[in-house]
């Protein structure tokens, strides 16, 4: 079973995913962390973004083992992924990992921007999660906060709001919701109700 989860930045996708996938024994793919590694390599070569050739020769030669650097979730490599993932050569190169990673026996669970449109267009289920940006940047606001991080909701709100509409308008594999995804707005969900929520649609989708 392949179940594609996608949505924007702090709309409670990644943990969906993660819960939905520790649920079914299913693999777990943050394909988030891949254009992050990117935008990480990047800058760690010295290069300026957009640097479109360097960014794409090192999709072509990211190390998936070098995704769990803790380094990758900060808010500034969010920023620099989004400017990395609007280079249509970058996203190509990503794309056979994802797949493969789909693939695998028994299936997977990804969550991304453009899993049920590009990455995988036959998932049996596509989830497309959502909350207003006003409750995503207070989500944000308080996660760093709570990690003691100099942060302002004001500055997180408008951080939210130029990633959403850059990786909306962006050419090449735009965040939207894929025409047979189910959308999940969790504005006014915690995330157990979210998660409770998300399990009772995809076994109504997959007829169990
Ligand atoms: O999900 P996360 O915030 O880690 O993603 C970082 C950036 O990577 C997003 O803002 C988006 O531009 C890009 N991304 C993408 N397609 C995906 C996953 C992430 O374009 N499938």
């Amino acid at each position: 079973m392949i179940i594609a989860i996608d949505g924007p930045a702090a709309s409670g996708k990644g943990t969906l995913a993660k819960l939905i996938a520790r649920h079914w024994g299913l693999p777990c793919l943050d394909t988030g962390l891949l254009y992050r590694a990117v935008a990480r390599d990047v800058h760690a070569r010295g290069f300026r973004l957009p640097d479109t050739w360097s960014a794409v020769a090192l999709a072509r030669s990211l190390d998936p083992s070098s995704l769990d650097d803790p380094g990758l979730r900060s808010p500034g490599t969010g920023e620099w992924a989004s400017i990395v993932a609007s280079i249509s050569e970058v996203r190509a190169a990503l794309l056979d990992y994802q797949r493969a990673f789909a693939a695998q026996p028994g299936g997977a669970v990804l969550d991304g921007r453009d899993i049920g449109t590009v990455v995988c267009p036959a998932a049996d289920v596509k989830i497309f999660v959502t909350a207003s940006p006003e409750v995503r940047a207070r989500r944000r606001f308080l996660e760093r906060q709570a990690q003691s991080e100099a942060v302002t909701y004001e500055r997180g709100l408008a951080d939210i709001q130029r990633r959403d509409a850059r990786d909306a308008v962006r050419e090449s594999a735009p965040m939207r919701s894929a025409a047979d995804a189910t959308l999940l707005d969790t504005s006014d969900l915690d995330i157990e109700a979210a998660f409770d929520a998300a399990v009772g649609l995809i076994k109504r989708k997959i007829g169990q």
